[in-house]
């Protein structure tokens, strides 16, 4: 019997301790999830038994398996004498019970089949393939088994996660001893630094703090941009402001590339001491059958002798829209003698929405990008109604994605949270 001793925080050691056969863990990112999944498979295949046990360890992908627990777990907690381990299967045996485990994908139903386990653990069910329980479900009812489940994740809206946690929670306090409910925020898990959490204030909208780090439910409207609050991003006094400034001299330009519409969300940007810079968007442009280079012009016509900056769609490098032969985008744009600024690789979408979310308001209560109502409507309109379809997918067929597109590309360049150590390197061509 292994003797080997790890060391759990409070809240992990309570579900660690839990009598309950069905539990269900609603906590916040870096709570320490993942690692307490390993630590009950741990003991639920070392602790002495009637007969040799088998644990599932079911993540949303392969890869999240294989690093998450085989290699930032496993191999690293469970001194190897302990157990014979099939590296490319990813199954281990332990010796002194002859207990198995096997780390599992729910993105493959192959993976999710196999004949009854005692324990299966659900890592981050949240981004499992809805119904991933209802498969595994039978295979753990054998009469004469005492199975468990372990149900772990971070919340992402009233999803099938949620219907879990509640039947969880219902039946707790019910009186029902099978069932047990947890629920912890990221800080209660003591793994986290109050940096981090500073940091995520400012990148993430309130919701999605509230979400991530808070494991609140939150509802999650339809809207792409409901970080976009009319009254506070497009308030009366940015009209007023608008009024009053001198235009500097460097005008920016964010563009979505595409010939109906052809789209510029147009802004200036004014140096703020505590947030590097507030964004206003004061122009836009949206032309049925138009080109780069037709926008170009008009840029020019409505900006003369300013200094033109753009922020096209990244993959306006090699793309042409215009019937320009062998020109692309940027090189139209380049020929105007603006700038471009882009990124070497395209914005993922999630984070290209995050960043826009974030920058409109942040969970902090700041916000740094402001939008003429009365200027730009066009956007506004896209940013009130640009919306999710029912798959989850961002509804094109509206084609209100265009100017906020655009929008998004500038801000992205300008004010890169998330992408910060990551894919993102900027460049700018053309000085
Ligand atoms: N009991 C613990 N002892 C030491 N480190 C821990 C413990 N629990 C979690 N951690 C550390 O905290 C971090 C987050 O843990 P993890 O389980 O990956 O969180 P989650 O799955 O909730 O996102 C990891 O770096 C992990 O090493
Ligand atoms: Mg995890």
């Amino acid at each position: 019997m292994p003797t080997y001793k790890y060391q759990l925080s409070e809240p992990q050691s309570e579900i660690i301790s839990s009598h309950a056969s069905r539990i269900v863990v609603c906590a916040g990112r870096r709570f320490g999830k993942t690692w307490v999944s390993g630590s009950m498979m741990f003991e639920e295949s070392t602790k002495k038994a009637e007969r040799p046990k088998k644990t599932w360890f079911i993540s949303p992908t392969n890869a999240q398996s294989r690093e998450n627990m085989w290699r930032d777990w496993m191999d690293r907690y469970i001194p190897l004498q302990y157990y014979e381990r099939k590296e490319k299967e990813m199954y281990a045996k332990f010796y002194s019970t002859k207990s198995e485990v096997y780390l599992k994908s729910a993105d493959d139903p192959e993976h999710l089949r196999g004949s009854g386990p005692d324990f299966v653990i659900f890592d981050e069910y949240r981004d499992q393939p809805k119904g991933t329980y209802d498969i595994v479900y039978p295979a753990t009812t054998d009469k004469g088994k005492d199975h468990k489940l372990l149900i772990i994740s971070t919340p992402n809206g009233y999803d099938e996660f949620y219907d879990l946690a509640m039947k969880a929670k219902r039946l707790q306090e019910s009186g029902n001893k099978n069932w047990a409910y947890f629920h912890y925020t990221s800080i209660e898990g003591g793994n986290i630094e109050e940096e981090e959490i500073e940091q995520a204030r400012k990148t993430m909208s309130p919701k999605m703090f509230a979400q991530e780090y808070l494991a609140s439910f939150e509802t999650m409207t339809n809207r792409i941009y409901d970080g976009y609050t009319e009254s506070i991003n497009s308030n009366s006094k940015i009209d007023a402001l608008i009024r009053e400034v001198n235009l500097p001299h460097d005008i920016l330009v964010g563009i979505d590339f595409n010939v109906n519409p052809m789209t510029a969300a147009i802004a200036f940007s004014i140096p703020d001491a505590e947030l590097k810079e507030r964004i206003i968007f004061f122009d836009e442009i949206s032309e049925k059958n138009s080109s780069t280079q037709a926008l170009c012009d008009m840029l020019k016509k409505r900006f003369p002798g300013k200094n033109i900056i753009t922020y096209p769609d990244p993959t306006g490098k090699k793309r042409q829209t215009s019937s320009i032969v062998g020109k692309s985008d940027f090189d139209i744009i380049l020929s105007n003698g603006f700038k471009v600024c882009s990124p070497y690789a395209p914005y993922q979408t999630r984070d290209k929405f995050n960043t826009v979310n974030a920058s409109l308001m942040n969970a902090k209560g700041e916000s740094r990008v402001f939008i003429s109502a009365t200027r730009c409507p066009h956007l506004v309109k896209s940013l009130n109604g640009y919306s999710y379809n029912d798959k989850g997918e961002p509804d094109k067929t509206s084609g209100l994605d265009h100017i906020s597109d655009a929008m998004a590309y500038l801000i992205c360049y300008r004010m890169p949270f998330l992408h910060k150590n990551r894919i993102y390197i900027p460049k700018i061509l053309g000085i």
